[in-house]
């Protein structure tokens, strides 16, 4: 793999996307893993990441100097960049002048293979206070701005390049064609690594993983169980058998989704449990948003051992083979964020709800813990899986159990479900779903407010809307929809869902909001 190193920012996560993106597979490695560990991976190329910190401070990230030496061709990125010089006998200063945001770059001679070819002037994104006073010994410069002699640079010889600037931010002009460059005309590496690669791969890797035990698999509607399943099954067929919980907290046309055109699209074999009255049974009376996640995490966990020990139970009757493996829909967000990448701050949070419990008596499949969310989809899509799955919005676990505001009821969750359609596909035909993160649609049902429908005086409940943008759900902002389709979504719901005569829109940005109410 193409390994980059991370620093400590959010951005080698995103470097390692873009690197792939450029058809080659890479992974995160955390900057204190010695030249040793690195070795071991066997990279085809380095890239070092953007950092928070200063190259001089005490106790800033450094990199074990021996990794210079593997012959590895390697390109520093800002806070890499500066590693690299200062690690190569260059000089880094701190000149009190700093560039963020927006900078113009000048490419300094024929630019080498980085820059060559490229506008002489062009934008960049910049985020630095130190910079690089003196390029090493055999380096030379290819790029510079009007505060930084020293803004690229590359050692064609030893294949080792830098850039202060960002690439891997789009608003970067030519960030992407730096990164490719550097992968494919400097480090040689063909572009070679795409959905129908990583599927071929998988398939391989399952079949030879679970042999001829069968394996189980809980679905959840989202995008991450279905395309693991889906995965699993194209590998193993029918010794998988996947396992739909249906809490009732689901939205309209979800359960058909998957009992029906993701059954008929995959071949994959389920069983669904209805389980909706023991859930909104447990959730009686409860308005606490805590209790009711807690509820409805422990109320899914049982309804999936109810099953998993009948299908246990069965293969040991008809002497079928026996259940050794679980299906999990891990993601490589996760691996980094729990360990697996560098010393990021962990700002993840509690939603597990929708996992299972760690004791369960099975081996895990986990045939995405290598990808990123976009290379899921672009699986599902190359599997079949209907667009209306794959392009999902994220959609929480516990699902409406915590977008309606007080006790969860049959009636209040009918009447949200009635909301929420109506939103969905009044944005989906006014084309936003690509603007919009996702719009969680959430009832006020304890609130009641005074409206007036023909004339005669109403009091109903308050929908709230909450279309948010984001990159990664960990901070957001309130996506600005336009006016016209705000209008016919609130025309809408309160003439067409019962008992709602007022629709509110959320204009909070996270933090401090959350993106879900509750
Ligand atoms: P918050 O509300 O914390 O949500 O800003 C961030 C993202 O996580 C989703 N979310 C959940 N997803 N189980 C999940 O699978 C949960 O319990 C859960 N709670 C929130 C939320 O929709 C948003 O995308």
């Amino acid at each position: 793999p193409v390994l980059v190193v991370d620093f400590g920012a959010q951005y080698a996560q995103l470097i390692a996307r873009r690197v792939r993106e450029a058809g080659v597979y890479s992974e995160i490695v955390p900057h204190t893993a010695t030249a040793a560990d690195i070795a071991a991976k066997n990279p085809v190329a380095l890239i070092l990441s953007g950092g928070p910190s200063s190259v001089y401070e005490a106790g800033a990230p450094q990199l074990d100097p021996a990794v210079f030496e593997l012959g590895v061709p390697t390109l520093g990125i800002c806070y890499g960049f500066q590693v690299m010089a200062k690690a190569l006998g260059g000089e880094v200063a701190n000149t009190g002048l700093r560039e963020y945001g927006a900078t113009a770059a000048m490419i300094a001679g024929d630019g080498g293979v980085l820059l060559g070819g490229q506008p002489a002037a062009q934008n960049v994104w910049m985020s630095h206070g130190d910079q690089v006073s003196q390029a090493p010994a055999g380096f030379e410069v290819l790029a510079k701005t009007p505060a930084t002699p020293v803004a690229a640079f590359g050692d064609a010889q030893r294949c080792f390049y830098g850039v202060q600037w960002h690439p891997e931010v789009r608003h970067t002009d030519h960030g992407q064609e730096v990164i490719e460059n550097f992968l494919h005309k400097a480090a040689g590496l063909d572009a070679s690594w795409n959905s129908d690669s990583v599927i071929a791969e998988q398939v391989e890797r399952i079949r030879a993983q679970v042999g001829d035990a069968r394996v189980i698999s809980a679905l959840s509607g989202g995008v991450d169980s279905a395309v693991s399943t889906a995965l699993v099954h194209k590998a193993i067929g029918d010794q998988l058998t996947a396992v739909f919980v249906d809490h009732g907290l689901l939205r309209a046309g979800e359960r058909e989704q998957v009992e029906q055109d993701y059954v008929a699209s995959t071949g994959v074999r389920l069983i669904t449990v209805d389980a909706a009255d023991t859930f909104l049974g447990h959730l009686e009376g409860v308005t606490d948003p805590e209790a009711k996640r807690k509820i409805i995490g422990r109320e899914f966990i049982r309804a999936f051992e109810k099953v998993q020990r009948e299908l246990v139970a069965e293969a040991a009757a008809s002497g079928d083979a026996p259940i050794k493996f679980l299906v999990q829909g891990t993601l490589y967000p996760d691996v980094v964020e729990s360990g697996g990448g560098a010393g990021t701050a962990n700002i993840k949070s509690h939603h597990n709800v929708g996992g299972l419990p760690d004791d369960l008596d099975f081996a895990l499949i986990e045939p995405l813990r290598t990808l990123f969310k976009d290379e899921v989809r672009a699986i599902g899509r190359e599997l079949g899986i209907p667009e209306a799955i794959v392009g999902r919005q994220p959609f929480p676990g516990p699902g409406l159990g915590i977008r309606i505001i007080g006790e969860v009821t049959r009636d209040r969750l009918e009447i949200l479900r009635a909301a929420d359609a109506i939103a969905r596909a009044e944005l989906t035909a006014a084309g936003l779903d690509g603007e919009i993160w996702q719009c969680p649609v959430v009832l006020l049902a304890d609130v009641h407010s005074v409206g007036v429908q023909g004339d005669h005086r109403t009091y109903g409940h308050p929908i709230v809307l909450r279309p948010v943008s984001s990159e990664d759900a960990m901070t957001a902002d309130w996506t600005r929809l336009p006016y016209d389709v705000l209008s016919k979504i609130s025309n809408r719901i309160t003439n067409e869902v019962r008992d709602v005569n007022r629709v509110v829109l959320d204009v909070t940005s996270k933090p401090p909001g959350t993106i879900e109410w509750e």
